[in-house]
């Protein structure tokens, strides 16, 4: 049965639902029980590992029976798996659910497969609607599970001509002011924010995530990674959260280490130097590159030595987005599959 107009708004507001959650070991998920005829019956939203799962806070909002013959409408596949709480395709079988629309299939060996068992017992399963969404939501989540790593996002303004300062090393500030409030509201979705020791030195960032003056409810972890030593008085002592730093250029294991920490989504915004380490090292899910029009000429190129040394080694992305912000444009990709058409090369033909 095709998702209908009152399952597609039902998934709006569970997305929006899910971001109620705390971000950590288990995903954000949202839910809404839905009456046969579209009306909502309750909403629901997991709110950390041991509390009942979305669709279960859904359904005990409701009196025995109130859901026999509802429809569910699931950002994440319910459940398969007993933990700390019973599966909630159980769960939504025994309350009497005649139908169950959700976005994204449960990665989990252990999770996964709560779509068949509903189907098994006469529950009608709609999957896919706003997979897209509900994807980006729990990025950081879904590369813990399948890498044992953040997702990581390097970030880099540029000038048209792919320099990111000026001959001086000065680049604040290469793009205008919407470009930068956007890269403020990104960093606010980040758990840790990284830069190289070139960046604290150079342009003594503070690290934190503002609306122009104000900070913003939520802020990363500033971290630092390199030898030198980050001055006393540098900004980044002054952030919300105390900054961690790396003396090493091991990023898998500044990675892994961050990853035990806890944080899911890295924001990188060094310099070239690390911008270009985080590449070559294949730890980059997405790439943001904020492109202003001006033109700087110089060597400071936005990124030196990636590791392609001809064209059939070129990392090709794909792009999802293109955004404009005021003068400025900004590209958000990432890395395209080898069986993505943007990874045939052109030749000469
Ligand atoms: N346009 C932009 O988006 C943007 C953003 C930030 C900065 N900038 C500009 O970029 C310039 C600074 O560039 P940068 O490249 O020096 O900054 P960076 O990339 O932030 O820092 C580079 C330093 O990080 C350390 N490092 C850590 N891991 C490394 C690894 N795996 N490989 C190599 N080095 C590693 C090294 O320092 P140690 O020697 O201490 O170990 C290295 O010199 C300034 O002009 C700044 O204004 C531009």
């Amino acid at each position: 049965m095709a998702v209908n107009a009152a399952e597609r708004s039902a998934m709006d507001r569970a997305l929006q639902l899910a971001t109620r959650g705390p971000r950590g070991a288990n995903p954000q998920v949202g839910a809404v029980i839905l009456s046969p005829d579209g009306t909502v019956l309750a909403e629901g939203w997991h709110q950390g590992a041991g509390t009942p799962h979305a669709e279960v806070d859904a359904l005990s909002k409701l009196a025995p029976g109130d859901a026999r013959g509802a429809t569910a409408v699931v950002t994440l596949e319910p459940c398969n798996h007993t933990g700390r709480t019973g599966p909630c395709a159980v769960a939504l079988i025994e309350a009497g659910v005649a139908r169950v629309v959700y976005a994204l299939d449960d990665p989990g060996a252990e999770s996964g497969g709560g779509a068949e068992r509903l189907r098994a017992a006469g529950v009608d399963v709609d999957s896919g609607e706003q997979a897209d969404a509900a994807h980006a939501l729990i990025d950081g989540w879904l590369t813990a599970q399948r890498l044992g790593r953040p997702h990581i996002t390097v970030k880099w303004a540029q000038s048209l001509d792919g320099r990111a300062a000026a001959a001086d090393g000065s680049s604040q500030w290469i793009t205008g002011p919407a470009a930068r409030a956007d890269v403020h509201h990104r960093r606010a979705e980040a758990d840790a924010i990284v830069v190289g020791t070139g960046t604290v030195l150079a342009d003594d960032p503070a690290l934190t995530a503002r609306d122009g003056d104000a900070l913003l409810s939520h802020q990363p972890v500033p971290v630092v990674i390199g030898s030198r030593p980050t001055p006393t008085d540098a900004a980044v002592h002054r952030h919300p959260h105390s900054p961690l730093f790396y003396d090493t250029h091991d990023l898998h294991a500044v990675t892994a280490d961050l990853h035990a920490r806890g944080i899911q989504r890295v924001f990188v915004e060094g310099g070239p130097t690390l911008a270009s380490a985080f590449i070559q090292a294949g730890l980059a899910d997405r790439v943001l590159a904020y492109i202003a029009p001006v033109l700087l000429g110089g060597d400071k190129l936005a990124l030196g030595d990636i590791g392609v040394a001809s064209i059939d080694h070129a990392r090709r992305l794909t792009i999802d987005e293109w955004v404009p912000l005021g003068p400025d444009l900004l590209a958000v990709a990432r890395p395209a599959a080898p069986t993505d058409p943007q990874n045939q090369n052109e030749g000469a033909a």
